[in-house]
């Protein structure tokens, strides 16, 4: 479904990505982990056409998408949330999740049909009690969820999930992570930059571990947290065997 291929990105004499290859196969919840500075969001954002690559291809569904503008992208069927959400905070949560299905291409034109194809976004990420809320008004937790159901109204077949744990309660991350499996089991591949690694383990069949733009390793959730150079480089430690 997804293909980067020998992709670089460098800013000045920093290389943010370097010769990165991963194939993403349809239905699959693939992991990303790495430490600060990694090179994860610089490879998302060259995914999703918010960055051009210095150089490599990427092909999504077989067609390369380098060079397509972000929208354009979307349009194919890729869609993503970012490490920082950012909501429309003066309009309701429903009008928020549909923003997503009107700019999502010709297919949602109307605000009918635009309210209507948020409705499925809502209602998977729990958030169909509370549409009649400024956003705003959220917790962090739940405008994560509104941020993922903003995606989802853009109808992805491929959805980039950027650290979409990051800063909510433990609580929250047990939703969530609850919310994450609704949405792959309703038939949405997902890549998932994440830095809980027991997130991880619970969700993803299949890590990459970035360190300085390249591919440090690959493999199950458990072959990875056990590789001493993933050890070395990010984990700072074993992982407990609970955790694990
Ligand atoms: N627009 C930019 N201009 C210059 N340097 C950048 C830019 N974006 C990212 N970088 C640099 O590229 C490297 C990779 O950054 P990136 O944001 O992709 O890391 P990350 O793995 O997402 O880190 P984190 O876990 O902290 O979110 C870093 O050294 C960062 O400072
Ligand atoms: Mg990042």
């Amino acid at each position: 479904m997804l293909e980067v291929r020998d992709l670089s990105k460098s800013f000045g004499g920093l290389k943010a990505v370097g010769n990165l290859s991963i194939r993403v196969g349809q239905g699959e919840f693939v992991g990303v982990i790495g430490p600060n500075g990694a090179g994860k969001t610089t490879l998302m954002n060259l995914v999703t056409g918010y960055m051009q690559p210095t150089s490599g291809d990427i092909l999504f569904e077989g067609r390369s998408i380098v060079g397509l503008k972000p929208y354009q992208i979307s349009h194919r069927g890729v869609g993503r949330t970012f490490q920082v959400v950012r909501p429309f905070s003066e309009m309701s949560v429903e009008d928020n999740v549909m923003t997503g299905a009107l700019f999502s291409g010709a297919k949602t034109s109307s605000l009918a049909k635009a309210r209507k194809a948020a409705e499925l976004p809502m209602e998977l990420t729990g958030l169909a009690a509370k549409r009649h809320m400024h956003a705003g008004a959220l917790t962090l937790g739940e405008k994560k969820k509104l941020e993922l159901a903003r995606a989802l109204a853009t109808a992805p077949r491929l959805l980039l999930l950027d650290e979409v744990m990051g800063g909510v309660t433990r609580g929250e991350v047990d939703d969530l992570m609850v919310v994450l499996q609704r949405i792959h089991a309703s038939g949405v591949t997902i890549v998932m930059i994440e830095h809980l690694v027991e997130v991880i383990m619970a969700l993803s069949k299949r890590v990459v571990v970035l360190n300085f733009g390249q591919k440090l390793h690959e493999g199950s959730p458990r072959e990875v947290v056990e590789h001493p150079a993933v050890i070395e480089s990010y984990l700072g430690r074993p992982l407990d065997a609970e955790v694990a």
